[in-house]
């Protein structure tokens, strides 16, 4: 029988740990397409397996209102429900498409506190096969300069995996 993913044990070095966690997504992901499971997937496995992930979550592009991200499936505490483009860490990660590392949270122009408890952040743009922008997938942190270049080389290698 095969093992839980719940029971795993995860390495302690964050390289090795995020490859053992991309694996495990694209074994549980094989096969299912539908986007809001393979979000909630990707949300609450990364959230199980780093202690710095204190709100992990995706804000979608809503197909309605141009220009403005919903929030989509996550973990944490209550998230704000809607960013402009442009507003914020995530609205400038939409905007620029280009992945935001926030050391201080204070100091980033704009950002949206949803907890006060947020330190640091990481946001990395979601594109799809086509080239088309569908969302954000956003990790706050309680620890001051939880994330580097790692985090984000790690996040946008498993969020191509999942949604390119
Ligand atoms: N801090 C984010 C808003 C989203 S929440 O933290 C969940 C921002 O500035 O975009």
């Amino acid at each position: 029988m095969a093992e839980a993913f719940n029971d795993i044990v995860l390495p302690v070095d964050k390289r090795a740990r995020y490859a053992a966690v991309a694996e495990e997504i694209a074994s549980v992901l094989e096969g299912e397409a539908n986007l809001t499971a393979r979000m909630a997937t990707v949300a609450s496995m990364l959230a199980a397996s780093f202690d710095d992930y204190f709100w992990t979550g995706f804000y979608v592009v809503d197909p309605d209102k141009p220009g403005e991200l919903v929030v989509g499936p996550y973990q944490g505490t209550l998230g704000c429900l809607r960013i402009a483009f442009g507003r914020g860490v995530c609205g400038a990660a939409a905007a620029t498409r280009r992945t935001q590392i926030v050391e201080d949270v204070e100091s980033f122009p704009g950002h949206i506190a949803c907890d006060s408890r947020s330190r640091s952040e990481i946001v990395v743009p979601v594109i799809d096969g086509s080239g088309r922008l569908i969302a954000v997938f956003d990790v706050d942190s309680e620890r001051p300069a939880a994330f580097d270049g790692l985090d984000a080389e790690w996040l946008e290698r498993i969020l191509k995996q999942v949604f390119g």
